[in-house]
């Protein structure tokens, strides 16, 4: 698998990482059994970047990689990415030195190390972001030796220009086949200030698998059902902001492109996520996984042949007739 320097931290990522909010409950249950083979085979593929927060069923996420990641010989260990600040009210009141702490002791306990590889402010409000003070404590939460590195999960592209100019080393925003605006300013913003891009979301929740249909239902503890209008947290998070029927309809078509187009044998989430690793100045991608299957294909999409420039411009026209009303301006 392709190794790719993780910004200015020193550390290398794999291309394709993978996120473990599935190992929460916002999904359905993940057993730990399940959890760790999944890993398991993501190691074996070569994926040595992981994605976590204190948020995915509330430390159970992190505590199911701690147990696993711990029990490798060093050489195996693949770098932990946690986020911190989405276990209170999102005021930025709430977003203390004090509460910091505690939100990284509690993480380094979960994950059962002392200082951890990298840190996220999850999605926090813009204030947060703009307030030197918030920096000025992950400093020195790295001059006390618990974290390595700090960086920021963002909503908006905005954010992640703010953040960076802040002095985050890492940006983690949803970038997918149906979310295509931080390719005009926050990629190329990333590669001046050599920030590191950690691609969440790149499936739109499963849609560019081609596997949903209008009728498909999710269960009632997936936020694929219980987030849809955005009442539980930001709607750009669940099916990448695209109302459910445009994305079944828009990645049907994106099926059919793909039979057309891709790589023979290679499935539509494959192509979603080789899409992605293409974009100058992305760092690693970590779909959700909820099985070792799933994983095992998404780690194999890294070894892909490149998508031709006619696969590319007719996804782009893909884009602009069904998908750029609903979201372009808006993340
Ligand atoms: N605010 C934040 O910072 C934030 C927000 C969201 C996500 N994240 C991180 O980003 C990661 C990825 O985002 P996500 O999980 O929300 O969305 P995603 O990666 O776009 O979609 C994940 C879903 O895609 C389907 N899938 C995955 N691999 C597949 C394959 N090979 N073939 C067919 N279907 C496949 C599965 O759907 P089924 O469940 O239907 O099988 C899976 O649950 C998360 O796990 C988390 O670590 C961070």
């Amino acid at each position: 698998m392709e190794q790719r320097a993780l910004g200015r931290t020193g550390a290398r990522a794999s291309v394709i990482g993978v996120g473990t909010w599935q190992f929460g409950t916002d999904w359905g249950d993940v057993p730990i059994e399940d959890a760790h083979a999944l890993l398991r085979g993501c190691v074996d593929s070569g994926v040595t970047f992981v994605d976590t927060a204190d948020v995915y069923g509330d430390g159970r996420s992190e505590r199911f990689i701690g147990s696993f990641v711990n029990a490798l010989d060093e050489a195996e260990r693949p770098f932990v990415a946690t986020k911190m600040g989405r276990r209170v009210e999102q005021r930025p009141e709430n977003y203390t030195e004090e509460a910091f702490l505690a939100w990284n002791d509690r993480s380094r306990e979960n994950l059962g190390v002392d200082t951890l590889d990298l840190v996220q402010l999850h999605c926090p409000p813009t204030e947060v972001l703009a307030d030197p003070a918030t920096w000025d404590a992950l400093d020195r939460m790295v001059d006390e030796g618990r974290i390595r590195h700090y960086g920021a999960s963002v909503e908006t592209c905005e954010q992640a220009l703010l953040a960076m100019e802040r002095g985050a080393s890492t940006i983690q925003i949803i970038i997918n086949l149906f979310r295509r605006k931080p390719l005009e300013e926050v990629l190329p913003a990333a590669i001046d200030r050599g920030v590191g891009i950690i691609v969440r979301v790149p499936l739109a929740s499963g849609l560019l698998s081609g596997r949903y249909t209008r009728d498909t239902s999710f269960a009632a503890c997936d936020h694929r059902t219980y987030n849809r209008d955005g009442s539980a947290f930001d709607i750009g998070e669940t099916f990448s902001g695209v109302p459910y029927e445009v994305g079944v309809d828009a990645a049907a078509e994106f099926t059919r492109l793909c039979a057309e187009f891709g790589p023979e044998g290679a499935a539509p989430a494959q192509i979603a996520l080789k899409w992605i690793t293409q974009l100058d100045g992305v760092t690693t991608v970590i779909p959700g996984a909820r099985n070792l299957e799933q994983a095992a294909a998404n780690a194999a999409a890294a070894a892909l042949p490149p998508l031709s420039d006619d696969f590319e411009a007719a996804l782009a026209d893909l884009y602009d007739r069904r998908i750029r009303a609903h979201v372009h301006d808006r993340w």
